[in-house]
């Protein structure tokens, strides 16, 4: 199941050749192309659909030379790959002048961020003699749902060397299941560290690291598709609704004649058919995306998700929950009015 090292070769000698390979990481799969190779880039963009001013994340291999990607590496950045590399952490920091400026949508900064899954690191390895970087935005269509399994990414894309994708690499379920966390180190002496994107590295991890809090975005942030609003989305409208209004909200579907889905979390709704995930907020996240896509795939009015904790342990959670439900704000009233 898992890729084996003639499969990694053969990735590796594909990317080479500016072909797109899927790969597997700790937080979900991602669609690889040479970082080096402005027409590999491109290829990813038109592949997902993605408009072309959104950044790409440059995976590199453990101990890379960052100088290759970045003219500066603050002691905040030191400290945190001490910390987290390899691991669920992308780090933005000032754009080497060597990197091609599509890989960074255009910014005079670039996302880097070191996987801790096996078969990705092999791959870091055998490519470009490990010196390579792998540009790899998440493995779906711009928009969609994230990708946590191998089979995911070909129902996205089809199957390998027929589609955009010349190779899919397998590594099982992702570990993490959701995207990793982004903090943008690349305007400390004016904004300090700030937190573009939560995920399973907190805020308060990062804090404990480097002596103080990352700050929320303002409106001079950097751009980051994944923090549009409405993103990582089925095609099923989602409704988050309270533990305590879940039960009523599926009688009232019911009587109304209307179908649903369901992702719940606490015991109370355990024997109820739908998807049931576990109430810690790392065995939430592993589940998250491979239950939304199999509830997309009930084709009911609407995919009910019991609202989890809003405990900081769970932010990442809420943050990609929001944006699934953003664009079927109103679809209850709207389901319930007939
Ligand atoms: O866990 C992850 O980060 C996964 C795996 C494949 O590594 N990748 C991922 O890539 O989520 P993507 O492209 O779906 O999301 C990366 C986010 C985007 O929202 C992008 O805007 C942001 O990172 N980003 C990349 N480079 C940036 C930069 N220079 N400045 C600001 N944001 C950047
Ligand atoms: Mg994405």
């Amino acid at each position: 199941m898992t890729a084996d090292i003639a499969e990694i070769e053969r990735a590796a000698r594909l990317l080479e050749q500016g072909k797109l390979v899927a790969l597997p990481t700790e937080t979900v799969y991602g669609l690889g192309a040479d970082a080096s190779n402005p027409d590999a880039v491109a290829g990813i963009f038109a592949a997902k659909g993605r408009p072309s001013n959104h950044p790409v994340i440059v995976h590199v291999a453990r101990d890379a030379d960052l100088s290759r990607w970045t003219t500066h590496v603050p002691r905040e950045a030191r400290l945190l790959i001490d910390a987290f590399w390899p691991g669920p952490l992308t780090l933005i920091l000032p754009r080497a002048p060597q990197v091609p400026a599509a890989v960074a949508g255009g910014q005079d900064t670039l996302g880097l961020r070191c996987p801790a899954h096996p078969v990705a690191q092999a791959l870091l390895r055998a490519f470009r003699d490990g010196q390579g970087g792998l540009a790899a935005p998440s493995a779906n269509r711009f928009g969609h749902v994230s990708p946590t399994t191998a089979q995911h990414v070909i129902d996205e894309f089809g199957e390998p060397g027929v589609g955009p994708v010349a190779a899919v690499l397998d590594g099982g379920h992702c570990q993490v299941g959701i995207e990793s966390t982004i903090v943008d180190l690349s305007r400390l002496e004016s904004h300090g560290p700030v937190l573009l994107r939560p995920g399973q590295v907190s805020a308060a991890q990062i804090a404990e690291v480097i002596g103080r809090m990352p700050a929320v975005p303002d409106g001079a942030a950097p751009r980051v598709s994944g923090s549009l609003d409405a993103h990582y989305a089925p095609t099923t409208p989602v409704a988050l609704v309270d533990s305590g209004e879940l039960a009523s909200a599926m009688q009232r579907l019911q009587a109304a004649g209307q179908t649903f889905a369901l992702i719940s979390y606490s015991e109370n709704f355990a024997a109820i058919h739908g998807m049931h995930l576990p109430a810690d907020p790392d065995g939430y996240a592993h589940g998250l995306y491979a239950s939304l896509r199999e509830m997309d795939a009930c084709h009911a009015a609407v995919i009910l998700v019991e609202r989890p904790p809003q405990h900081a342990a769970w932010q990442g959670i809420n943050d990609r929950l929001r944006r699934a439900a953003f664009d079927s704000a109103g679809v209850l009233e709207k389901l319930l009015k007939g």
